[in-house]
């Protein structure tokens, strides 16, 4: 069997997407967390992934005032000692640059909190309600340079129900998250682009 692919994840809150990304690299899985990054030291998600064993960083974006390429030159420190593969963002907040993209295009995944090309960018949920949708959802995708916009990898639906608001909404979206992300990672890492429909 080849050495597993090397995935690193950047996260910039809870992390509960990256829970469910590294608890499914176990046993046969084609790949392996092995950082877990984030743009906020007190991001809670930091101790979970410590807490099971990963290595974690964490560069804080704020002195950096604005000047993404400053800030993405430390935060490739840490990620290019782990030697990814794979990088996944989960959660992670900050937009970054073509330069940075283009770096690892190609083996960068996102997931978004909506169906694509529907609600790129923020409040997804609300925007969903807001034109009155009978289904709203999840994507993975490929990160390229423009946001939310990468070839689409997998996606899930869940049915708006008439009494939702956009926080039940977000939560049953995310239960659906939480099983999306590591199917289409475990694809991935194996090679394979063949999308994966929930
Ligand atoms: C998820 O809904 C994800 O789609 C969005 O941010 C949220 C992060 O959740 N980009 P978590 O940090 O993985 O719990």
């Amino acid at each position: 069997m080849s050495e597993p692919k090397r995935v690193a994840i950047l996260i910039s809150g809870g992390g509960s997407n990256m829970i469910r990304l590294v608890e499914s690299m176990e046993g046969d899985h084609p790949a392996r967390a092995v950082l877990v990054a984030s743009n906020d030291a007190s991001a809670a998600g930091l101790e979970r992934a410590a807490r099971l064993g990963v290595p974690t960083a964490a560069i804080d974006h704020r002195p950096f005032k604005g000047d993404r390429a400053a800030f993405e030159a430390e935060l490739l420190k840490p990620i290019l000692a782990a030697k990814p593969d794979i990088l996944c963002l989960a959660g992670f907040m900050r937009v970054l640059t073509p330069a940075f993209v283009a770096r690892f295009e190609g083996r960068m995944l996102n997931i978004h909190p909506s169906l694509l090309p529907l609600y790129p960018g923020l409040h997804t949920h609300q925007r969903a309600l807001d034109a009155g949708d009978a289904e709203a959802g999840c994507t993975v995708h490929e990160v390229t340079a423009v946001l939310d916009t990468g070839p689409i990898l997998g996606q899930a639906r869940v049915a708006v129900e008439p009494e939702d608001t956009a926080e039940t909404l977000a939560a049953r979206v995310l239960g659906m998250e939480h099983r999306l992300y590591p199917a289409v990672l475990r694809r991935f890492a194996a090679g394979d682009r063949s999308p994966v429909w929930l």
